[in-house]
């Protein structure tokens, strides 16, 4: 792995590679980022793009893609049936993850749906170490409830522990002789942990987990979405693998599991998905629903130029010099904002930093949604679009009460080869500025409250004047024109 070392300047990540396309960006006037945020009603996936200065919602779909990757678009085979294309994105993925038998699909959570439908009954149960929103929304609507075990210091949001990711084995074990094996829908594995901070888990843990499956005859799924930042961790983290290369781990990985499943908007730097499976039978099962709900069996909803970029996509991901882009970066801003006691999730994990909102915000209640809350107040001191992982992410219960969520999380992504580190560096400069005025900012009330992921459209009123407050404090500090 590079990792090129400074002599006269402190130590920083480095680009290993160069900006040939680029994409203008505008930094709106306090005023009119004020004006936006409202009629986005606070919630940062209604702010229209243009009105973004770095938008840090999100690594999926917006990873930057390589000259290769646009090159390969050039020679896509456009079929509906029987593409060249879709038989080398099928090669690819079958050989990186050692598993005979693969499905497309459009994006992740159509990976889900079909999972879910195939094997969620009324009743059943998923374990996972972690849920994310999209996957535990396709077990409960098939009537699943979902069952997280992972390790108490997984929900610590200050720790060192390497691998927060990990299932907690002897939960797991209490577990299985609590449920018998018919009210076991799957297991599922999430790789590099969305919601809890983008945290990995160790190669060790996940063959106890699979093994203990295999005992009582459960199926396993991973989700393989974050996978890359995870295999970064491992061979960082994990003493034992460290000699083996990228790709001898994902196969080793990967081969564990019944069934694999990943996003390539985020595994393959395009814009995609897939299913990878072990068991000639189950895959017939889920075959018939790829047609039905995503498109014939050799696109499953994707453009062919899309799958071409994912095939080489998955080979760049697997590139000892790539896969370390997205992590240091992260690390480097994570800990220049504990330098200037900012609480952030550590260790620093995958997808982008995360920013401790019930600890950055302690006066606002959670009923008021203080990861929310910050999101609104940091797009406005800063142009920057960050994403809420906390109450207003969760579901109420079905008695209307809140679900108060576990953590409070302001996720900053950072999308893979977008950014530069001097935005970075803008990025944690004006976190700083507002975790030192974190005394003005306050609460968010819902106006508009959809019944199923309510994030996504959800509206939203600040609880008192606040905005009005730190606006002013803003301009006192950096005038009218930022
Ligand atoms: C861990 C994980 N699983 C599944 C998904 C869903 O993938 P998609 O957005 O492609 O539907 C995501 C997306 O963010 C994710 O992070």
């Amino acid at each position: 792995m590079t990792n090129i070392e400074m002599k006269f300047l402190p130590k920083q990540p480095l680009e290993m590679h160069k900006v040939r396309i680029v994409q203008k960006l505008h930094l709106l006037p306090l005023e009119k980022r004020l004006e936006a945020i409202a009629k986005a009603g606070n919630n940062t996936f209604l702010l229209k793009n243009e009105d973004v200065f770095l938008d840090m919602l999100t690594d999926s779909g917006v990873n930057a893609m390589s000259d290769q990757q646009l090159a390969s678009m050039m020679i896509a085979d456009d079929a509906y049936a029987g593409s060249a294309t879709y038989y080398k994105l099928e090669d690819k993925v079958t050989s990186l993850f050692g598993l005979p038998f693969f499905l497309p699909a459009h994006q992740g959570r159509a990976c889900e749906h079909i999972i879910a439908k195939t094997l969620v009954k009324p009743g059943m149960r998923v374990p996972m170490n972690y849920h994310f929103t999209t996957t535990k929304s396709h077990i409960v609507l098939q009537g699943g409830e979902v069952d997280e075990l992972v390790i108490d210091e997984g929900l610590k949001l200050q720790s060192t522990h390497p691998f927060k990711g990990n299932m907690d084995l002897e939960k797991l074990r209490k577990y299985f002789s609590q449920y018998p094996k018919e009210k076991i829908a799957f297991l599922r594995m999430e790789a590099g942990t969305n919601l809890i901070g983008g945290q990995p888990f160790s190669l060790a843990n996940i063959r106890e987990v699979v093994s203990m499956c295999q005992k009582h005859g459960i199926i396993t799924v991973l989700d393989a979405s974050l996978l890359q930042d995870n295999l970064y961790f491992i061979k960082k983290r994990e003493e034992a693998e460290k000699h083996k290369s990228i790709k001898e781990l994902t196969k080793e990985i990967c081969s564990l599991f019944d069934i694999v499943y990943f996003s390539a908007r985020k595994l393959g730097f395009a814009k995609g998905g897939g299913l990878a499976l072990k068991d000639k039978d189950l895959y017939e099962r889920m075959k018939e629903l790829v047609p039905l709900y995503e498109g014939f069996l050799t696109y499953g909803g994707m453009s062919v130029k899309e799958m071409e970029a994912i095939a080489v996509g998955l080979d760049e991901t697997m590139d000892e010099e790539v896969i370390n882009q997205g992590p240091e970066f992260i690390a480097y801003m994570v800990e220049a904002l504990e330098k200037h006691g900012v609480p952030v999730v550590t260790p620093p994990g995958g997808l982008g930093c995360h920013l401790d909102a019930k600890s950055f915000l302690p006066h606002v209640p959670q009923t008021e949604y203080p990861a929310g809350a910050l999101a609104s107040a940091l797009y406005i001191v800063s142009g920057i679009r960050g994403m809420e992982r906390g109450t207003m992410s969760e579901q109420r219960e079905p008695d209307g009460r809140e679900r108060l969520a576990e953590v409070e999380l302001l996720r900053l992504a950072l999308p893979r080869r977008v950014f530069t580190l001097s935005q970075v560096n803008y990025a944690i400069d004006r976190i700083v500025w507002l975790y030192n005025h974190r005394h003005l900012v306050g609460g968010l009330k819902f106006v508009k409250e959809p019944d199923i992921l309510r994030f996504f459209f959800g509206e939203l009123n600040p609880s008192s004047p606040w905005q009005k407050q730190l606006a002013e404090a803003f301009q006192k500090d950096f005038g009218k024109s930022l």
